[in-house]
């Protein structure tokens, strides 16, 4: 439960849980890594080791794939309503250990735990429940050929061992997207968490097990990613790769990919446009939505709203009420009530969007509010106060690049058309918000901002049952919806002769 004191108290579970080195889930057996190696998780908010993690490496991905191709014909020849009940009883599993599971994500990302367990839990649940859905409405199609004498059909089929390579700022939300589509189309799965929070990716496989989902169906590699991540997305054993996280990474993804023509699914990077028109009905919602738009999860969001673009006739009112606000969120650690950001995710995380900083500094932007890191009681955590530029040249650094933090910049414009190709000018194409009172304006928007997903007169919302994705440099498929079982199988198409 939320408790009502301010500091949320940890759970005996979750001490106990820390307590424990934590092994890697291979075939049902939890084993250390091969080598022996270990290393910590660290809590951002504080700067020390909560944990001690398996460091697998290249043998123990093998190990993960050869469990996963052993436990493959099984597991997609089990019946669908059985698989069905699996993932729902997984769900329940995880509905239980509401709690615990975000408090454990609070600890080793730093978000503040009521998002955790207000948010990010439920929205991981509500996943699982949806694919749980899946397994008995699979289906082909049959086809009027127009040969004679030939009955067409196609058959949806498990694509195989699936790989999934998971980011840090959503490690609940990441699992579940990956491990429900995968289990719910009869793939076996290697889940390798990102380093910085593995801890509810190990606990997930507990209640995994726990659940009765078979050994082997479902195993958790935790350890780096030029070792462990690199193993997986070269493996000959693997058929398909998800992966979300930065373009970087998901370009070397594809080309390890093209080896053995892997499927590959990526989330990328985005610098994602927020567009508020000065026909909007209620300056102070959008002022809200473009504040929360950029700072929640402390900017560590693959839609982050992080280029605001603000129409000329409410610029000056806009900017001011952004400014007010930024300065009344409270940043502190996500385990007290009143903590609206958390810290950045680590050492590494916060040095490189104070580099963004000073580079918009030095760019010539107005600095209007933050840009320090935080003293005082934060100084051993990763704290960095919201920080706003206005004043930002399109071609600035700041403006074109994903920072992943709490920095939000700025931009006037005076109509639809400049704006249009303002906001398009980037790669990529994750997300984009329009603010207008202007239906067809709103429609217009939407047919022409290069976006996967775009919002209007609202922002970061997500379904399970509504496909996600980004365009360009921003990612390659899509996740959730009905879609993402397109990806997680292959379509065979059967020619019967009929006479
Ligand atoms: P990253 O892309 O390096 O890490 C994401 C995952 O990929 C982790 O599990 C990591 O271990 C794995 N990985 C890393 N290198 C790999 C490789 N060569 N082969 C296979 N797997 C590999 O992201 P990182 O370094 O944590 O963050 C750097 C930047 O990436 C951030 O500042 C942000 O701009 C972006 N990013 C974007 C995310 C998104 O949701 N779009 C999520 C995380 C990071
Ligand atoms: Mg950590």
């Amino acid at each position: 439960m939320m408790t009502t004191t301010a500091t949320t108290e940890i759970s005996h579970a979750v001490t106990e849980f820390l307590q424990r080195e934590q092994r890697l889930l291979i075939d049902g057996e939890w084993l250390p890594a091969q080598t022996g190696a270990t290393f910590a998780t660290l809590n951002p908010a504080t700067g020390k080791p909560l944990c001690y993690v398996a460091a697998g490496d290249a043998a123990d991905v093998d190990a993960a794939v050869a469990a996963a191709q052993r436990a493959l014909s099984a597991w997609a020849a089990t019946p669908p309503a059985q698989r069905e009940r699996l993932l729902h009883r997984f769900a329940d599993l995880m509905e239980t250990h509401k709690e615990e599971l975000a408090q454990l994500e609070t600890l080793d990302n730093g978000k503040p735990f009521r998002v955790a367990y207000n948010v990010e839990i439920n929205v991981a649940i509500g996943q699982m429940r949806y694919y749980a859905g899946w397994p008995t409405k699979l289906t082909g199609e049959t086809y009027a050929v127009s040969s004679p004498g030939f009955h067409v059909y196609t058959r949806r089929e498990p694509v195989g061992v699936c790989a999934a390579i998971t980011p840090w700022n959503y490690s609940l939300v990441m699992a579940a997207q990956k491990i429900g589509p995968a289990l719910a189309a009869g793939n076996t799965l290697v889940l390798k968490p990102a380093e910085q929070t593995p801890l509810t990716a190990l606990r997930l496989g507990e209640l995994a097990l726990e659940a009765g989902i078979p050994p082997g169906v479902l195993n958790v590699v935790t350890g780096f990613g030029h070792t462990a991540g690199a193993a997986l997305s070269h493996h000959p054993g693997v058929a398909k790769v998800a992966f979300t996280g930065s373009t970087e990474v998901g370009k070397a993804i594809q080309r390890a990919a093209a080896e053995t023509i892997k499927r590959v699914s990526l989330e990328l990077g985005g610098k994602s446009p927020l567009i508020l028109f000065d026909d909007v009905e209620d300056l102070d919602a959008a002022a809200e939505a473009a504040l929360w738009a950029i700072f929640s999860n402390s900017g560590q969001n693959c839609v982050a709203g992080s280029r605001l673009f603000v129409q000329a006739g409410i610029y000056d009112a806009v900017l001011e009420r952004l400014a007010t606000r930024a300065q009344q969120l409270v940043v502190g650690p996500g385990l007290e009530a009143s903590t609206d950001l958390g810290p950045l995710i680590s050492a590494e995380q916060l040095a490189r969007v104070q580099r963004y900083i000073e580079i918009g500094r030095r760019s010539g932007a107005t600095l209007v509010i933050g840009g320090e890191r935080l003293g005082g009681r934060l100084a051993d955590g990763y704290f960095l106060a919201p920080t706003i530029f206005a004043h930002v040249a399109d071609n600035a650094a700041i403006a074109c690049e994903e920072i992943f933090g709490p920095v939000l910049s700025v931009f006037r414009f005076e109509d639809e058309e400049e704006v249009i190709a303002r906001a398009n000018a980037l790669p990529f194409g994750l997300a984009a918000g329009v603010w207008t009172q202007n239906l067809s304006r709103a429609h217009r928007m939407a047919a022409r901002l290069k976006a996967g997903v775009v919002w209007i007169n609202t922002y970061d919302w997500f379904d399970p049952a509504a496909p996600f994705g980004g365009m360009g440099e921003s990612g390659l498929g899509r996740e959730l919806g009905r879609q993402v079982m397109d990806a997680y199988t292959e379509l065979k198409t059967v020619w019967v002769k009929v006479e």
